[in-house]
């Protein structure tokens, strides 16, 4: 295992004022973003539309890696340039979502495992000859009544650190992403509780499996309650709780944690990320992995059309500038008004 080019790689990602984007929707996952704009999802359409995303002036001011889906590793921008290589000229890491996907967990009604493991050695050794710095694999926890159950948070944990292991081996970064679903009707504080058992659960599993914490980098969910609940938390609350359960259970060695938005809007992802900087004390960098809260307005403003580049552009830029300053928690709500 290379260790210093792992920590060297996680650690550019962790640059401070920047963040990730996750372009990685699934085939399946961005047919539906696109069906929300009356847009056709084909192989020209998926990739123009990350092309526009990538090509925004100024991209690697606050987005230092971004995450593919395996058809963009492979594919070429309209003028012939890999997506990858255009990802890279602008100064930020291109990386892979590995696994395939969320399946139904035997004898779990209701839960899923993230499958993915069979192959992935060989897989692991193309991304890296395609250039890819760092991966992801996303397992997803969902709150209901009766669960989590124990079975799924550490079958979820024991594939995720066998990712990891995977992944380090090639010399590539693994994040590790254990979601804790927002869409229930629980409140804050059951979100706090499945969180923290999440958490530990897949450190113990990375610590058994071996992996170099500094080289690898961890994409929770905040705390917060969900998106049903009727007892919705204060920006500082979601902050408080999100640093205290994060406190509890990462070790101090992880080199940075890059949160997903889950379903919140782009503003609160926003204010939330702030608020966690501006008033906490931290042993790791804090900062965003965002999809659906880094793109929203701009696929609005894009609409499918080439003629509306520059506005989407306009609209990704503001909105990762607004990331970037509340990674280091100098976001306010005046400078979205501004804008
Ligand atoms: P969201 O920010 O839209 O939750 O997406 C992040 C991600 O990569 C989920 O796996």
């Amino acid at each position: 295992m290379d260790k210093a080019k792992l920590e060297s790689i996680a650690k550019k990602i962790m640059t401070p004022g920047c963040g990730i984007l996750a372009a990685d929707e699934s085939t399946g996952t961005i047919k539906k973003r696109f069906d929300s704009i009356g847009v056709e999802s084909t192989p020209e359409t998926r990739n123009g539309y990350r092309e526009m995303l990538f090509r925004t002036p100024g991209f690697g001011e606050h987005v230092s890696g971004v995450i593919l889906f395996d058809e963009q590793l492979r594919a070429d921008g309209s003028d012939g340039t890999p997506l990858r290589q255009i990802i890279e000229d602008a100064g930020s890491v291109p990386g892979i979502k590995v696994d395939k996907g969320a399946k139904d967990l035997a004898s779990a009604p209701g839960e899923k495992v993230a499958e993915g493991l069979d192959g992935l050695r060989e897989r692991f050794a193309e991304y890296a000859e395609l250039g890819a710095g760092f991966a992801k694999w996303r397992a997803v926890i969902d709150i209901a009544d009766g669960i989590p159950t124990q079975y799924c948070i550490d079958t979820n944990a024991h594939a995720l650190a066998r990712y990891a292991a995977l992944s380090q081996e090639a010399g590539i970064v693994p994040i590790v992403e254990p979601e804790v679903l927002m869409d229930g009707a629980h409140d804050i504080d059951r979100c706090f509780e499945v969180t923290e058992a999440v958490l530990n659960a897949l450190y113990d599993e990375l610590f058994a499996q071996r992996i170099f914490l500094e080289g690898s980098l961890l994409k929770p969910n905040m705390v917060i309650a969900g998106k049903r609940s009727p007892k919705q938390a204060s920006a500082e609350e979601v902050a408080g709780k999100t640093v205290q359960c994060l406190k509890r259970a990462v070790p101090a060695a992880v080199t940075g944690i890059v949160f997903l938005s889950g379903g919140q809007s782009e503003e609160e992802a926003t204010a939330h990320l702030n608020a966690m900087n501006a008033s906490h004390d931290l042993p790791w960098p804090l900062s965003f992995s965002y999809g659906r809260a880094l793109q929203q307005a701009a696929l609005q403003a894009w609409q499918g059309k080439d003629e509306n580049w520059a506005a989407a552009q306009r609209a990704f830029a503001h909105r990762a500038k607004m990331n970037g300053l509340a990674a280091k928690g100098e976001w306010n709500v005046g400078l979205e008004k501004a804008a």
